[in-house]
């Protein structure tokens, strides 16, 4: 149930910097995912929060009080990990039960609780099950009934769905969600897959090389992201490199690298600096502006068709690059080697800063 809280947290392993000065809260019964490619620090950061390793810097604070120094058993937390880590030769009732009998709970009160966490994530009726007889769905149930009857108050949840097939992965990831609420329970849902982060969380924190990048929730993300790699990681975006032409308050005219101008609105850029232009795939119309402000002409690459939607490659005719597009269904279609005339809204797009490296080294992961 409690807050979580990280000051100014670091932890080096050698050379490498897995995580570095990061600030964090995460709110009381909040739903909260940890989202960033692999080896951007996420299993250190919740490793710490657990107790399982001790930061080189920083504190942490678990329900208003400081658990540095506090044991992992006692920090009322619940570490479910991708792969379950079930005991095999254990029932699901023994496994269930396994962490009060080695805190020596009240044996009794233990039983009742396994029997209330059991109900609770609706497995009562396979309490005599061993882990093998079971689904992957259920023993990610089964982890997670287990935390709970130790005691657990904050569920860390490692890459819990990684293991799973996709369409079992996208059943349960709801699972999760709704246990959590059900239970009042405060969580922390490490993913490196975007499309579960979003679909999941109340809020999203996106990590890289060790730091936290953004942090917000998954419609501020989508909609405002504050960086290209947040742009680039959190659905999918075109970047169109060009330099400011014209600069009038946060009004300003890119002009693209093969000459085409376009109008966008963004801070802190002057004029004759390099920027980068952010249009989402859905926010270029197509066939609706010949001419003019934001109209961008080229020829269709590439077509897949994805069930609810149509993605178009479409290069660009004054340039070498590529954008992506995803009209609705019912728009007109076109074939592949087919002219077409895109255009944006201003005010839907996002610009920033080409940035001190390079594009390609910013999006790096
Ligand atoms: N026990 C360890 N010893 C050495 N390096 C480690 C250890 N744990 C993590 N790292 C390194 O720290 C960085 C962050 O790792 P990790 O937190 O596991 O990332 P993620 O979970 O986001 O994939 C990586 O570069 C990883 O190689
Ligand atoms: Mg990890």
């Amino acid at each position: 149930m409690p807050e979580v809280r990280v000051v100014n947290l670091t932890k080096k392993f050698g050379n490498i910097v897995a995580l570095d000065n990061v600030n964090l809260v995460i709110h009381d019964k909040e739903y909260f995912s940890l989202l960033g490619p692999s080896g951007c620090g996420k299993t250190t950061l919740l490793r710490l929060i657990a107790g399982l390793i001790e930061p080189d810097s920083g504190e942490i604070y678990i329900g208003g009080k400081r658990v540095d120094n506090v044991p992992p058993e006692d920090r009322e937390i619940g570490f479910v990990f991708q792969t379950f880590a079930l005991f095999p030769h254990m029932t699901v009732w023994e496994n269930v039960n396994y962490g009060p009998r080695v805190k020596n709970f009240d044996l009794k009160a233990a039983g009742t609780i396994g029997h209330e966490v059991l109900e609770l994530v609706k497995l009562h009726e396979r309490l005599n099950a061993y882990p093998n007889e079971l689904s992957g769905g259920m023993m990610q149930r089964i982890a997670v009934a287990r935390a709970l009857a130790a005691g657990a108050k904050t569920l860390l949840l490692d890459e819990p769905l990684g293991q799973l097939d996709a369409k079992v992965r996208n059943e349960i990831r709801y699972e999760m969600r709704r246990m959590a609420k059900d239970l009042n329970l405060t969580a922390i849902h490490v993913t490196h897959d975007q499309a579960e982060a979003m679909s999941i969380s109340d809020r999203i924190a996106v990590m890289k090389k060790g730091k936290i990048v953004q942090v917000g929730t998954p419609q501020e993300l989508y909609m405002k992201p504050n960086s290209l790699f947040v742009a680039y990681f959190i659905g999918e975006s075109n970047f169109l490199e060009g330099s400011v032409v014209e600069a009038k308050d946060s009004e300003l005219v890119i002009e693209l690298r093969g000459g085409d101008k376009v109008k966008v609105f963004g801070e802190g850029l002057k004029k004759g600096e390099r920027a980068v232009v952010v249009v989402r795939p859905e926010v270029f119309m197509v066939e609706q502006k010949k001419q003019g402000e934001n109209v961008l002409k080229g020829t269709v690459e590439k077509i897949s068709f994805e069930g609810t939607f149509v993605r178009y490659e479409i290069k660009l005719r004054s340039e070498d690059s590529v954008v992506v597009i995803r009209p609705s269904l019912t728009e007109k279609w076109f074939e592949v080697g087919a002219g077409i005339t895109l255009s944006f809204e201003p005010e839907k797009a996002h610009v920033f800063p080409y940035p001190e490296t390079s594009l390609a080294e910013e999006l790096s992961v």
